[in-house]
């Protein structure tokens, strides 16, 4: 079948390609950047991503050289558009400003840039640029700050920023454009990936079952649906684990969502006290993360014995989605961002035994979603915002470490955001910049401000200042004094944040905000007794998220009811996508 081929430098988005080629029409796959020529015979297309190396690092990924020589339209995009211009006789320099975030770009007639107007909005996320172009190269876009933003030769393109995510307004009129110079007609979408997929999961599983842990949300709701389907429900049994960490009354409306559906192979177990004790006194964001995944599988264990299931015969299902696995850094060139609760050693290498199914690990949350249609589960269940794994405990930020001062940097910055206010917080929480993970501070802005105003300080104060990477606004409290408590996960913090959580997203609801907000996590900090940030974003795949500008009255609502509970302060979170993942741990 031809196909468009990308080929994998390591970035966050390389995947998020494959899927908008896919949602276009159109078949993709991705292969490694060192990938044989004599495997590309079914391109149609190449398209280069991105990555986290600069092309001269010493570890920058390998790559083939010889695709150069294939007589194929080309697209490399940041990375891959330093990589080809470097191939191909240019030079590459380190950027005087690193640009992460929304830029805006002046383009010139080209037909990549078919049906476009002169000015367009893109997301840029580089250190590095191209300085002197290749030969019989020009450029088609450019930017304040990327004089080489686009550029081509007429058969390869280079893109300085990235067309596939969302930020990008005309981001997929610009992958058209690239596929209608590419020799290759629409032969891909969700009805034949159904089928295919059925008949997958029959020859992966042969005459084996599948005990698959169902957490309630879509993907794994989903993926117990196709597993039922496609094996029966003799052959498929769901357990959901209640960890303690779960939103109020979830565990419960779970059990009777899928019962009303029909499927009574489900079975539900409460392994609160066994999460609680392993947590017992532990800080670190990743730690935290592999102690809860690492555990999913031994009580999985226990609950199979208890059934008296031999585990020889079953095999492990898991809903991993694409996301879970690229930011647990799951393939050659990328870095870990964190690591998913599906993707911990323990699962790792029974995937490597050939003892794991994921029907789902090549999707993204909208495929899902559609997929999820398809097998005719109600829009209660599909539209649910997506929660992970390890639930409330990594919205629960622990600490064991001293009260840390920034006078200096904290004067600087307030000097540049006057009459606004700055203070950055002494904890940290993770980040994701240059498809890097970061672990930095936030820092709280106060004072009188809008959400464009407040995006634009956020956006620029990421970029500069490495010590940050998270910006939040103080809605609700005071923060002259900061106080910072030794904290840990305990069963009293835990119901504070239940409850906190249930106010913001029953009012979130009683708005008709939900569909519109992806998600909105709400995180307990220990600061100042307790704290509690809320987290509401939109987006379409979460590869990148911008926060969600709410109204107001609706977030001071939110805030005065969590401050009844005897918290202390509630923040805004006011940063995008990258820099900040969604999670703050
Ligand atoms: P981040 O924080 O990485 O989150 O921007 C991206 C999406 O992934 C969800 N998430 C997880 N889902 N297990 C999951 O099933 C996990 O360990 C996990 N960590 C983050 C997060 O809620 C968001 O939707």
């Amino acid at each position: 079948m031809k196909k468009i081929i990308v080929l994998d430098s390591g970035g966050q988005y390389c995947h998020l390609i494959a899927n908008r080629i896919r949602r276009l029409g159109y078949y993709s796959e991705i292969k490694d950047l060192t990938t044989p020529v004599s495997e590309l015979q079914e391109a149609a297309g190449i398209i280069i991503s991105g990555g986290p190396h600069s092309v001269y690092d010493k570890n920058a990924p390998e790559y083939n050289q010889d695709i150069f020589q294939l007589d194929l339209p080309i697209l490399g995009l940041c990375y891959g558009h330093q990589l080809l211009s470097q191939s191909l006789g240019g030079e590459v320099v380190p950027g005087k400003i690193k640009e992460y975030g929304i830029t805006e770009m002046t383009i010139k007639p080209d037909p990549l840039f078919n049906s476009l107007e002169p000015q367009q909005t893109v997301w840029m996320s580089h250190g590095d640029t191209v300085c002197t172009l290749p030969p019989r190269f020009k450029i088609i876009g450019s930017s304040d700050d990327c004089q080489a933003a686009a550029i081509t030769n007429g058969k390869y393109y280079g893109l300085q920023f990235h067309p596939e995510v969302t930020h990008t307004k005309q981001g997929m009129q610009m992958l058209e454009n690239f596929l209608n110079l590419c020799n290759i007609k629409k032969n891909w979408n969700m009805d034949s990936y159904l089928n295919q997929e059925l008949e997958k999961i029959k020859e992966q599983v042969q005459n084996k079952k599948v005990f698959l842990l169902v957490s309630g949300g879509v993907d794994s709701v989903v993926c117990f649906a196709l597993l039922n389907k496609a094996l029966g429900k003799e052959n498929v049994l769901g357990l959901h684990i209640d960890h303690g960490f779960m939103r109020k009354n979830e565990s419960q409306q779970v059990q009777e969502t899928l019962e009303s559906l029909g499927y009574d192979n489900l079975i539900v177990k409460n392994y609160e006290r066994e999460f609680l004790n392993a947590l017992n006194n532990i800080y670190d964001p990743e730690e935290k993360r592999k102690i809860i995944g690492n555990l999913f599988i031994t009580v999985k264990d226990k609950a199979l014995a208890e059934l008296n299931l031999n585990p020889e015969e079953w095999l492990l299902g898991q809903g991993t989605i694409y996301p879970d696995t690229i930011e647990s850094g799951g393939t050659k060139n990328s870095a870990l961002i964190k690591t998913h609760h599906n993707r911990v050693d323990i699962i790792t290498e029974l995937i490597k035994q050939g003892k794991v199914i994921e029907p789902l690990s090549q999707l993204y949350k909208d495929e899902v979603r559609e997929l999820g249609k398809k097998l005719g589960l109600p829009s209660e269940i599909i539209s649910r915002h997506p929660f992970p794994g390890p639930g409330l405990a990594i919205r629960c930020l622990c600490n064991n470490e001293e009260l840390k001062n920034f006078p200096e940097l904290e004067v600087q910055i307030n000097e540049e955001i006057k009459p606004l206010q700055a203070k950055i917080l002494p904890i940290k929480s993770v980040g994701v910049q240059g498809d890097s993970r970061t672990y930095a501070h936030p820092l709280v802005i106060t004072g009188e401000a809008d959400w464009k105003t407040l995006e634009k300080i956020s956006t620029r104060l990421t970029n500069k200042y490495p010590q940050i990477n998270r910006v939040i606004y103080l809605i609700s409290g005071n923060i002259d004094n900061l106080q910072l408590n030794k904290a840990s996960i305990t069963k009293e913090r835990l119901e504070l944040l239940r409850k906190a959580d249930h106010i913001a997203m029953s009012i979130l609801e009683l708005y008709g905000l939900s569909e519109k907000v992806w998600q909105m996590p709400t995180v307990l900090i220990p600061i100042n007794e307790e704290s509690v940030v809320l987290r509401p974003i939109y987006s379409t795949d979460v590869m990148s998220a911008s926060f969600a500008d709410l109204p107001l009255n609706v977030v001071r609502e939110i805030a005065r009811e969590i401050r009844s509970l005897g918290i202390s302060a509630v923040f805004y979170d006011i940063t995008n996508k990258p820099p900040g993942t969604v999670e703050w741990e």
